[in-house]
């Protein structure tokens, strides 16, 4: 058969391969079990939470998009992160993390520092000088673009050097999605996203997806996965398989409203910063244009004071204030108050995010009214 490109692959993932009825989309499997056809005699699948048919479809589309050699889905992004960690690193083990983690993620590797569990270590990895300082570390950490000041990591780089130190890597790649980056192909061992996001796209199934560089990490992690029973269910699998069907369609749309959105926040007077690795004056743009196919869909923007802030969201009628981001809808959040609150307020500091800052996660509405909304928000801000 000749080989399909990615955005074929997303859409006939698991089609017409049913062989009872032939059914076109691949049936949801919701039992439990399965029967065996004598004493040691299992068939292909035996209990869900081990394995299960719909999750399986979903979990090799998902690796195929990363380049991967197999996948994992999980019932949360969070459960994708800690079978990864507990999988990966040894007992007591270094673990270098990006200072700018995901705030969950961030909480997980703090709490299992201070529970004596493991040494984390975080580090800037767009500095480069963080690169000479990976001795000792067993497992290196990345999320790029990074939340919410969108810093972009130069993957192989970091990988040649965490490689070149005897660690693993693991990026979490949420915020681009396979669509845009494909970290394994820089050198990641192994991909996490919290496929709530742009995998599912449509804002209505919690779920994880881990996708490693060769089979054997593959299978050890989804061993961990069913030892943790943190796998997937039927159901999510199902609406995320769904989902994914759509994201290169999605995530062309969603960018080239990033790309309106930047236009105008760069232009109006209301707006102090604009972080966004499209834009040539974001410190990453090159490396941005070299590892990733396009700049994603996520645009974060500062307009000086809380007072702004409020002003500019109350009355906005196209994106919805609310955390998360990925899905075919818009959306606007204070990550100060909301996604980081939980960080400390010097954490905080220390990693850029002010009072004054917005975060938007870009749908796949007509760019039109995403522009002429955002615009109305920002001349209430500058009144304010
Ligand atoms: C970059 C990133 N990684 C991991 C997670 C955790 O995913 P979930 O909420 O699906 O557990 C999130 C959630 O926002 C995220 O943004």
């Amino acid at each position: 058969m000749t080989e399909q490109r990615p955005r074929t692959r997303a859409v006939r993932a698991g089609i017409n391969i049913d062989p009872a009825h032939s059914a076109v989309v691949p049936p949801v499997f919701l039992s439990t079990t399965y029967a065996f056809s004598g004493i040691g005699r299992p068939g292909e699948y035996d209990y869900s939470r081990s394995a299960n048919p719909t999750r399986s479809v979903l979990a090799s589309a998902v690796a195929q998009l990363e380049g991967g050699a197999g996948g994992v889905i999980t019932a949360s992004g969070m459960a994708a992160v800690t079978a990864t960690l507990l999988g990966l690193l040894p007992p007591g083990g270094t673990l270098v993390a990006a200072f700018d983690a995901y705030g969950g993620s961030w909480r997980l590797f703090d709490a299992l520092e201070r529970t004596g569990r493991l040494v984390l270590r975080l580090a800037d990895f767009t500095d480069p000088r963080a690169l000479d300082d990976l001795a000792g570390a067993d497992l290196v950490w990345l999320e790029t673009p990074s939340n919410p000041l969108l810093r972009v990591t130069d993957l192989a780089a970091t990988c040649a050097a965490a490689h070149a130190a005897g660690a693993r890597v693991v990026v979490d790649n949420t915020f681009a999605s396979p669509a845009v980056q494909r970290p394994l192909e820089f050198g990641a061992d192994v991909v996490v996203h919290s496929a709530t996001k742009y995998l599912n796209g449509h804002s209505d199934v919690v779920a994880g997806a881990i996708v490693a560089g060769t089979r054997e990490v593959a299978d050890e992690l989804a061993w961990w996965a069913n030892t943790l029973g943190v796998t997937g269910g039927a159901l999510d699998s199902y609406l995320a398989l769904r989902g994914l069907r759509t994201l290169h369609l999605r995530m062309a749309a969603a960018q080239a409203n990033a790309a309106a959105v930047a236009d105008l926040l760069v232009s109006h007077p209301a707006v102090t910063a604009v972080h966004y690795p499209g834009l040539p004056t974001h410190p990453q743009h090159a490396l941005a244009t070299r590892q990733m196919d396009g700049y994603g869909a996520i645009v974060t923007f500062d307009v000086g004071t809380e007072a702004a802030v409020r002003a500019l969201v109350d009355g906005m009628e196209c994106f919805c204030l609310a955390e998360s981001l990925g899905g075919v809808e818009s959306l606007i959040s204070h990550p100060a108050t909301m996604t980081h609150a939980a960080m400390p307020p010097e954490l905080r500091a220390g990693a850029g995010i002010t009072e004054g800052m917005l975060r938007l996660s870009l749908g796949v509405e007509d760019p039109a009214d995403l522009v002429a909304d955002l615009r109305n928000g920002l001349d209430r801000a500058l009144d304010a």
